[in-house]
């Protein structure tokens, strides 16, 4: 079993591999070539021609001269949590002006969905959000939620086991997101923090407020890029949505639920896709574009082979079942399940009218995830939104993260709002 799939990896890697051979203008090591007896070499091989794209978060840090620190968050139902800290930025003083010698205030960022704590870091100084919120002097702590690849522990549970792998965005709000929160304010002996959050990120936080109405209290302001709360109306999840049932059924039919895996042969598979001279680029441009979104597609084997990070299916199910139903209810498992669990034969609604912490939304126009109409629906529903800013450029899904125009776009004003909080 395993040995097929090495040799399907292999034969498909070497065909990529001739392919984008005859055509790149700068064709990996040639000695590596005459040599491609195995998927390791074409992984050795790729690594020797962009290293960059192998480096991790520790060692990307510290190479700008940001300090790194690292945490193991248990969460009440079992789970441990990765959790990265950057207290300050690069070779600043203890403690930056704009504290004047007021302890750093903690900002707490969460990714979303099949993303890691990676993600807000990758574009660099000057254009990543947690980057440049270090360097203004804030005290910024990046989760990881459950079964991404940095937050792959449980005190019972191994990986291996589909009970692991049984969460969605609803576990993530209610013990992750709480789990954090709390995490940080007892390290930095806080009463409240800033939250950012991407996508599911949002989603998660607005899970948390709605069902533990306390955590509000717990949130100076949400700064929400791109919250994926209402995304009925968008591109993307309803090409998805229209084949729901497949997608339920292949994820059922698996051993476990987890989906993806940040790999060395992954990382090598999204170079010789997505690399500046692959022969593919094409392919994965209109993909990254429609899927992921990124506008600038200068960096894009980077920030995809920094990117993607495992989860669990049941949140791509339970996204998808807000797109067909057009609510954000729980998990919907069918009228007898949720009878049982529920009480009724409909899951119920997250009430987000309890969602009473401050709440600043920043979307785009052109978001293939998050469209501007789920938007205004979700404005709507809020009861303490402060801002809405939307972005009319070109400015898609992961642009939030890892556009160059960043700083100009969203943060400047994001770092003014803070300031008010
Ligand atoms: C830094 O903070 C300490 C106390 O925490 C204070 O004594 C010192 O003056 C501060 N330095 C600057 C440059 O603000
Ligand atoms: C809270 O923080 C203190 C030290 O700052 C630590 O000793 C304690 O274990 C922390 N509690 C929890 C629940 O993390
Ligand atoms: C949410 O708010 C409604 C009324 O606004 C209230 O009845 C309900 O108990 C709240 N939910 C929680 C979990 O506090």
């Amino acid at each position: 079993m395993r040995s097929t799939k090495v040799e399907l990896w292999w034969a498909l890697c070497s065909c990529l591999l001739a392919a984008a051979a005859q055509t790149v203008e700068n064709p990996l090591p040639v000695a590596a070539l005459s040599d491609l007896r195995s998927p390791e070499a074409v992984v050795r091989a790729v690594r020797q021609a962009a290293p960059d794209l192998f480096v991790d978060l520790p060692e990307r840090l510290q190479g700008w001269g940001y300090p790194l620190e690292t945490y193991a968050v248990p969460t009440e139902d079992g789970y441990v949590l990765t959790m990265h800290r950057i207290p300050r930025g690069r070779s600043a003083a203890p403690n930056a002006s704009a504290n004047e010698g007021r302890p750093a205030p903690p900002v707490l960022l969460l990714h979303g969905l099949h993303c890691s704590s990676e993600l807000w870091v990758v574009a660099g100084p000057g254009a990543a959000p947690a980057l440049i919120l270090a360097d203004e002097g804030y005290d910024v702590w990046l989760g990881n939620f459950r079964g991404n690849h940095f937050s792959t522990k449980h005190k019972i549970l191994d990986p291996k086991d589909p009970r692991f792998w049984m969460f969605s965005y609803h576990e993530h709000g209610l013990y992750d997101v709480t789990a954090l929160i709390d995490y940080v304010l007892n390290a930095t002996k806080q009463k409240r923090l800033f939250y950012f959050g991407h996508s599911m990120g949002n989603t998660a936080l607005f899970v948390a407020a709605s069902m533990r109405p306390e955590y509000n209290e717990k949130v100076r302001l949400c700064v929400s890029l791109s919250p994926g709360v209402y995304i009925e109306e968008a591109s993307f999840p309803i090409i998805l949505a229209n084949n729901y049932d497949l997608i339920k059924a292949t994820f059922d039919s698996l051993p476990t639920y987890k989906i993806l895996q940040r790999s060395d042969s992954l990382i090598t598979f999204i170079y010789l896709m997505c690399s500046k001279d692959s022969s593919f680029r094409n392919t994965c441009d209109a993909l990254v574009s429609t899927v992921l979104g990124i506008t600038d597609l200068n960096a894009i084997d980077l920030y995809l082979s920094r990117a993607i990070s495992s989860s669990s299916g049941l949140n791509i199910i339970h996204f998808l079942q807000e797109v067909l139903s057009g609510e954000l209810r729980q998990m919907d498992h069918g009228a007898k399940e949720n009878l049982r669990r529920y009480g009724s034969p409909r899951p119920p609604a997250y009430q987000l009218a309890n969602v009473t912490a401050p709440v600043a939304i920043f979307a785009s126009e052109a978001d293939s995830v998050v469209s501007a109409k789920g938007i205004s629906r979700l404005v709507k529903v809020l009861p303490n939104v402060v801002t809405t800013h939307i972005i009319d450029e070109k400015f898609n899904h992961l642009d939030f993260l890892v556009n160059p125009k960043e700083y100009e776009l969203i943060m400047k004003h994001v770092l003014k709002l803070m300031k008010d909080f």
